[in-house]
């Protein structure tokens, strides 16, 4: 590829999208708004938490191929691929803020120097990308295409699904850009990674839907957990023999305390957004939006009254991130589950193996924070496991026997052994089972 790529924002998205397409043998240059950010990445300390992120960061920066520069505009001018990495996140409305894309979108503008490809990988809604394109036109005569190329990577497995994708979509109007991205995407496509080409439109609701439809599958399993605590199935058994049948399969029946993270929440609520503006009926969505609302709010009185029956003070809790291997506390049902604890003053001592720095912004000294699990439970009269962590799977049971005044352990992600832990003196409260 001689082509130089432009990759602006490197949050989860751009970061590694900058360093996957480096690694795939482009030139890349990775540019953000802070500055922060960018010094960091230049010395191969990544601003976030994400396994085996900083081995390619390093990697590809030892290369020259991946650099990082603070000059977006001159970056712009020097590239001929520019992927918009940049965050959409909700306004109150639920709409998407498309207020960084926007800002991008102009800057691309005033430095279109010559025929560029504008790639949108942010998660957009239906009609932006034509919006992106219509904006530039009002701006300058020179050429240019729009192509959208939405993510699916998962946080925690981000690197692992950049390179491994089941699919790569992209929404794409001419012959031109499209040579160029099949180019860019070489890599994926000579291991035979499954593309699907289609119109702008198609790809940005591809990505809704995705996101919705997993959104929904999610709360399913969590509202037939709720029944199965009420008449005494096993929920883990449901979903087993549920996911043995091919058409529906094992994957996203997990039941927890709701799903949380920057996008299924962000982008159901953007879809039902898209259905009000355009008079389409999306009440299922409207539903699943609501549902998890309430799922993170049961769990709370769950716990409630828990503490209440057995005159609980303090509470140690066991993982804050919406889920494992990622420092991301963004709609993170903890934050709900947490912030109901606090109207009943307890005392709450919290752990996470990644994202404490994150829960300090959210709740301050409002509870205590330990960099030990053993330490968060330290005389606790119950224990929450709110994140499925796999240092809380394996946690020395015999220790924190020891080391709590109480003897209630409340799984919301059902990781540990209830027979075990019942044997050895627990009261053992899971989830659906
Ligand atoms: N996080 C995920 O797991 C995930 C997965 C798939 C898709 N997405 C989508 O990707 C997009 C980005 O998500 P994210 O989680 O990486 O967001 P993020 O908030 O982590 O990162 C966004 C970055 O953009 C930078 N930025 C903002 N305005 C800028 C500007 N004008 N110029 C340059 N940089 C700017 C910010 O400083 C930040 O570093 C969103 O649309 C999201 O829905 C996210």
């Amino acid at each position: 590829m001689s082509e130089k790529i432009c990759v602006i924002g490197t949050g989860y998205v751009g970061l590694v999208t900058a360093i996957g397409l480096s690694d795939f043998g482009n030139h890349i240059i990775g540019v953000d708004v802070d500055t922060a950010k960018i010094e960091n990445l230049k010395k191969g300390i990544s601003p976030i938490y994400e396994p085996g992120i900083e081995e390619y960061l390093l990697r590809n920066l030892k290369s020259k191929r991946l650099e990082f520069s603070n000059d977006i505009d001159e970056s712009i001018r020097k590239s001929t691929v520019i992927f918009i990495g940049v965050g959409t996140p909700s306004l109150k409305s639920g709409e998407a803020d498309l207020s960084q894309v926007i800002s991008v979108t102009d800057t691309i503008a005033e430095n279109l120097n010559e025929y560029k490809i504008i790639v949108t990988k942010s998660t957009v809604p239906v009609g932006t990308n034509q919006m992106i394109i219509d904006r530039i036109k009002s701006k300058t005569d020179k050429t240019f295409d729009v192509v959208s190329n939405p993510e699916f990577l998962r946080e925690g497995k981000a690197i692992i699904d950049f390179f491994n994708p089941d699919r790569v979509i992209i929404g794409c109007k001419s012959d031109k850009a499209r040579k160029i991205m099949e180019d860019v995407y070489r890599t994926l496509r000579i291991n035979q990674t499954p593309f699907v080409w289609c119109n702008l439109e198609t790809a940005e609701l591809i990505k809704y839907a995705s996101n919705a439809f997993l959104a929904t599958k999610i709360t399913f399993i969590n509202q037939i957990a709720n029944l199965s605590e009420k008449i005494g199935a096993d929920v883990h058994l449901v979903a087993k023999a549920m996911g043995m049948d091919g058409r529906i399969s094992q994957k996203f029946l997990h039941p927890g305390p709701g799903y949380g993270g920057s996008c299924f929440p962000k982008d159901t609520r953007a879809l039902a957004n898209i259905g009000n503006r355009l008079n389409v009926d999306m009440s299922l969505v409207k539903e699943v939006i609501k549902a998890n609302e309430n799922q993170k709010l049961f769990v709370a009185e769950k716990i409630r009254k828990c503490y209440k029956n057995n005159n609980i003070k303090t509470v140690a809790i066991l993982g804050l991130a919406f889920k494992a291997e990622t420092d991301d506390m963004r709609e993170s049902p903890s934050i709900v589950v947490i912030n109901e604890l606090l109207k009943d003053n307890l005392i709450i001592k919290v752990n996470d193996p990644k994202s404490m720095d994150n829960a300090k912004i959210i709740f301050g000294d409002k509870i205590k924070y330990f960099e030990n699990e053993f330490d968060a439970v330290k005389d606790a009269d119950l224990l929450i496991i709110l994140t499925e962590w796999n240092e809380y799977r394996n946690i020395d049971i015999n220790r924190i026997k020891k080391l709590m005044n109480g003897n209630i352990i409340i799984d919301t992600r059902n990781i540990l052994d209830g027979k075990e832990l019942e044997k050895m003196g627990f009261k053992y409260i899971a989830t659906g089972r």
